[in-house]
């Protein structure tokens, strides 16, 4: 069916897509129409601590990778789990929510390997320009004040959070801004969140946009081929509801659906290795051997327990939503998250970070099933329950 004619379709609503669909649509005398797969968001899923189990839903995409050969060990069929938002808000809904730009020294590298646009320097008006920072004090060369991006601390501190900090310190770390001059640090984590509420993009850039004349957001639209002339975009077909439809564009047909499904749109599309395209009976609209390729993920390593003789105070599940609806943790910490470091692994306290240590301080106010979460093997999964749950407060809490 036709679906008409807009001058920018943009696939998928995640971080890039919101972003742009907020910006396109300003200028009003364009017509934007924004595809997305996944449906709508809910309450619980504005929850922040709970983004961990908005995996079990019709919320994520549920891929996995394929059989490793050097990491995913302890995974059934050494296969790691690789969680993508099909959401409105795309992989953002989905997040542990952690403002955190990243190195400057990192951005000055890609400047000085020819990028030259990418520099901290020139990069810095953009975080500025987004962000809404909601904690005091900051540093007003750092951080910016108007935009649309909440970010803040969270309240009150858990007092292993606390420990975490003082730890680090002893260790040589200062308790600074990880957002400002310097990334090398120990300090509490700066949350994407607005009171109490995740703050995915749709809630940054497109909760106030909706009722623009001039942008369409379709949900549950998942579109299955761009369709090219002459190597130009023209159009897109999409599935809703079982049926096809078809949107022209008169300008430009943006793709952000994500480092996963983008590439396989291209592929879907006739876009990609020539030989990979045949072997898929995709007819060639162009030979791009590197699309599909060269998907860079970071490791982690989860499970460092220790133990500790301080009791932490216990809630029901019903008296930690009552914290969160009066915007205090622990429900508003993301996937449980509080505390975080970025150091050198050779010398600590100088050079470039190159470890990222985050904390999930006790009680776990989560219910989560590490097995499912993870893919892990049962023997690991064992292993990893005992040292968890050795601290009867958490079994408790995790009975919902
Ligand atoms: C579990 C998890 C935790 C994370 N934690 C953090 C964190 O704490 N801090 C941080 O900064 N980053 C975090 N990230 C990373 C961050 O969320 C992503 O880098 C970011 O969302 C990627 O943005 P994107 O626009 O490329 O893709 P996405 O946000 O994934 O958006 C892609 C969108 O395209 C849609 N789409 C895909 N295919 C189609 C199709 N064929 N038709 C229509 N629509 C389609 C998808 O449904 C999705 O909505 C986390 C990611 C995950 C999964
Ligand atoms: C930021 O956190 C402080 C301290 O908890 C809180 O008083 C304030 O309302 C929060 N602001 C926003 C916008 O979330
Ligand atoms: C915890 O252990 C430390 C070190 O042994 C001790 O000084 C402290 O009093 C203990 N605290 C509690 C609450 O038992």
């Amino acid at each position: 069916m036709n679906y008409g004619k807009y001058d920018f379709i943009i696939v998928g609503a995640g971080a890039a897509g919101a972003v742009l669909a907020n910006r396109l649509s300003e200028v009003a005398n364009w017509e934007v129409l924004l595809l997305e797969a996944g449906g709508e968001t809910n309450d619980f899923s504005d929850i922040p601590a709970y983004n961990n189990l908005l995996q079990r839903t019709d919320m994520n995409w549920d891929y996995y990778s394929t059989p490793q050969t050097t990491c995913c060990q302890g995974m059934v069929n050494h296969q790691c789990v690789c969680p993508r938002g099909k959401v409105i808000g795309g992989s953002t809904t989905l997040n542990g929510a952690i403002y955190s730009r990243g190195s400057p020294s990192d951005y000055d590298d890609w400047a000085y390997m020819g990028n030259t646009e990418w520099s901290y320097e020139k990069i810095l008006p953009y975080f500025k320009k987004s962000e809404y920072v909601a904690f005091k004090p900051y540093d007003k060369y750092y951080h910016g004040e108007n935009g649309l991006v909440y970010v803040n601390y969270t309240y009150p501190e858990s007092v292993i959070a606390n420990a975490f900090l003082r730890a680090n310190i002893e260790k040589g770390l200062k308790e600074i801004d990880y957002n400002g001059r310097e990334q090398l640090s120990v300090s509490r984590i700066q949350f994407t969140i607005k009171y109490s509420k995740h703050q995915n993009s749709e809630h940054s850039f497109l909760d106030g946009v909706k009722q623009r004349k001039n942008l369409k957001i379709e949900l549950n639209a998942a579109v299955n081929k761009i369709w090219l002339k002459k190597d130009a975009a023209e159009s897109v077909t999409f599935i809703k509801k079982g049926i096809i439809y078809k949107a022209e564009a008169n300008k430009e047909i943006i793709l952000s659906a994500g480092a996963i499904n983008t590439p396989q749109l291209l592929i879907l599309s006739g876009v990609g290795h020539k030989s990979e395209l045949a072997q898929l009976g995709i007819e060639v609209i162009r030979d791009l051997p590197a699309v599909g390729r060269n998907l860079q993920d970071h490791p982690m390593f989860l499970n460092v327990f220790f133990r500790t003789n301080v009791s932490a105070p216990q809630h029901t599940v019903k008296e930690n939503l009552e914290l969160y609806l009066r915007g205090k943790t622990p429900l508003t910490n993301a996937a449980g998250l509080e505390s975080i470091a970025f150091f050198n692994s050779k010398t600590i306290t100088s050079g470039k970070p190159d470890i990222e240590l985050l904390t999930i301080p006790p009680p776990l106010s989560v219910p989560s099933d590490i097995r499912f979460s993870f893919n892990l093997q049962e023997e690991a999964s064992k292993i990893y329950n005992k040292y968890r749950f050795s601290n009867s407060n958490d079994i408790s809490e995790t009975k919902i």
